[in-house]
C-alpha cells in the first residue's frame, strides 16, 4: 500500500482559485465573488468577529454563488430583488459540504437568501439559520447595488438607502447598522472597487495553512469534479471517466502508484477551464460554430491559469491543462511540442479522446471501442497522439473500457443522487 503523507495547501489559495473558477462562469459580472468577500470582510471586522468566524464568512462569501451552475442561474441572482431561498443555494450548500474543511461555509451558504422578516428569519425549516447567513446576504445585496463603472463613493447614498428600505424585512437591523457605520470610511468602499488582488485579502486575514491528508485531497478534487460536471447531465460523468482511463494508463506506463494517484487527480480537474464555457454551449445538440468552438477552445487555458495559485498542484496542473496540445505542435493552447510535453499530459490527451468518443453526448451515443480506438490510433500515426501511449491503451483495450465505463456509471449514480437530494432540501415545507 502506497505511503500517506499530507500535503499542505495555503486555504487561502486554495479559496481564491476556487472563487475564480466560480467566477468564470458568467464573466458579464466577473469578479462578483472577489467583491462580496471584499465587502464581507469588511462587515465583520466591523462587527468584531472572531478570527474563526470571519475566515468563515469570507470563505462563503468568495464562493457563495458555486451552486448556480448555468450562466442563466447566475444572472437572475443578480437581480437585487431576487429572493429564492433554495434553488442556487442549496446546490451550493451540497456541493461545499462535501469537503469537510469547508462545512461551516457551507452552512453558511446554504442560508444566503433567507429574509431576517423581523426575526423570523432566524430559523428557516426548522434549522437554525447562522448569523453569518444573513451577512453574506447584505454583503451579496451590497456587491449587486455597485456600479463599478462609475465612482463608487458617489453611489454610497443611494445604495444605504435601498439597503436600508429593506432592514427587518429583509436584512438585520444590527447588520445593517453596522454597514451604516462602515460606509464612512471610503477606503472600505475604494477596497471593494479596487483591491482585486484577494490575496492582498489572504494576508490581511491570516489565513492558517491547511494540513490534508491525500485520501483529503482526493476530496477536494472531487469538490472540483462536481463544480466542472455537474453544470449538465451530459457531462455529469466525463472527468471521472478520464480520470480512470488516465489511471489505468499510467500503471500500464510504469507510474509508480503516487503518480497514478496525482493522474487520476490531473483527470479529475483536466477541464476546470470548462467553467469558461457556458452550459449553453456544452449542451448543444449538433455541430458547434466557428465561433463557439473558439470560445471552448478556451477551457484548457483557463484550466492552467486558474490552477496556478496552487504550487502544490503544479505538475498535476501540467498534465491536466495540456490535455489539446498535440506532440506534432498543432493543439491548443500553447502549441507546445513533443519534447515539451511529459508523459502524463500525453496519457491524460488520450484518455480525454477515448473517453470522449465512447461516451453518450446531447447529440449521440458513444462510438463503439473499436471505432474510437481507430480513429486514435490514426491521430497516431499522423503524429498527434504518443504512439507508445496509444499501443498501451490497444494492449489494454478492454480493461481499459470497462474502467472507463465503470468509473462513469457511479459518477452518474451520484450526479442523479445529489440532484436528489437537492429536491428533497428544496421540497421541505417551509
Ligand atoms: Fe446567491
Ligand atoms: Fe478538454
Ligand atoms: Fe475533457
Amino acid at each position: 500500500m502506497a505511503e500517506q503523507s499530507s500535503l499542505v495547501i495555503p486555504t487561502f489559495d486554495l479559496v481564491l482559485c476556487l472563487a475564480q473558477a466560480v467566477d468564470l462562469v458568467s464573466p458579464l459580472v466577473a469578479d462578483h465573488h472577489k467583491r462580496t468577500a471584499q465587502i464581507a470582510y469588511g462587515l465583520g471586522m466591523q462587527m468584531k468577529l472572531p478570527e474563526a468566524e470571519l475566515h468563515d464568512l469570507v470563505t462563503a462569501a468568495a464562493l457563495h454563488d458555486v451552486g448556480g451552475l448555468t450562466q442563466k442561474d447566475r444572472l437572475v441572482a443578480l437581480d437585487f430583488e431576487y429572493q429564492d431561498p433554495y434553488g442556487h443555494s442549496v446546490m451550493g450548500y451540497l456541493l461545499l459540504k462535501s469537503f469537510p474543511p469547508f462545512q461551516n461555509p457551507a452552512n453558511i451558504v446554504r442560508f444566503h437568501h433567507v429574509p431576517w422578516l423581523n426575526g423570523d428569519g432566524a430559523v428557516f425549516d426548522g434549522i437554525p439559520v447562522p448569523p453569518a447567513s444573513h451577512l453574506l446576504q447584505l454583503a451579496d445585496r451590497v456587491a449587486i447595488l455597485i456600479d463599478v463603472n462609475a465612482d463608487v463613493l458617489g453611489q454610497v447614498d443611494s445604495i444605504l438607502e435601498r439597503i436600508r428600505a429593506q432592514s427587518g424585512e429583509r436584512f438585520v437591523p444590527e447588520q445593517v447598522q453596522a454597514l451604516e457605520l462602515l460606509a464612512e470610511k471610503e477606503a472600505f468602499w475604494l477596497d471593494v472597487v479596487y483591491l482585486q488582488q484577494l490575496n492582498i485579502l489572504g494576508h490581511r486575514l491570516n489565513f492558517k495553512e491547511l494540513h490534508i491528508t491525500e485520501d483529503e485531497f482526493l476530496g477536494l478534487t472531487n469538490l472540483f469534479r462536481r463544480i466542472i460536471d455537474f453544470r449538465s447531465q451530459f457531462t455529469a460523468s466525463h472527468s471521472a471517466g478520464v480520470a480512470a482511463v488516465s489511471d489505468i494508463l499510467a500503471q500500464r506506463c510504469d507510474f509508480t502508484p503516487a503518480q497514478c494517484r496525482m493522474i487520476h487527480l490531473a483527470g479529475l480537474m483536466h477541464d476546470l477551464g470548462k467553467l469558461a464555457v457556458p452550459a449553453e454551449i456544452l449542451e448543444k445538440p449538433g455541430k458547434l460554430t466557428s465561433q463557439e468552438f473558439a470560445i471552448v477552445r478556451r477551457h484548457t487555458y483557463f484550466t492552467y491559469h486558474l490552477l496556478e495559485p496552487l504550487k502544490v498542484l503544479d505538475l498535476i496542473r501540467v498534465w491536466a491543462a495540456y490535455h489539446h496540445e498535440r506532440i506534432d505542435g498543432h493543439g491548443y493552447p500553447f502549441h507546445l511540442v513533443a519534447n515539451e510535453l511529459p508523459l502524463g499530459s500525453r496519457i491524460v490527451s488520450v484518455a480525454d479522446i477515448f473517453t470522449a468518443l465512447t461516451e453518450d453526448r446531447p447529440y449521440r451515443k458513444g462510438m463503439s471501442v473499436m471505432e474510437a480506438f481507430q480513429i486514435i490510433s490514426d491521430a497516431a500515426e499522423q503524429r498527434r497522439l504518443d504512439p507508445s501511449v496509444v499501443n498501451t491503451l490497444k494492449e489494454h483495450l478492454i480493461q481499459v473500457d470497462q474502467a472507463r465505463a465503470l468509473a462513469q456509471a457511479s459518477a452518474l449514480d451520484e450526479y442523479h443522487r445529489f440532484i436528489g437530494t437537492a429536491a428533497d432540501l428544496i421540497r421541505q415545507p417551509a
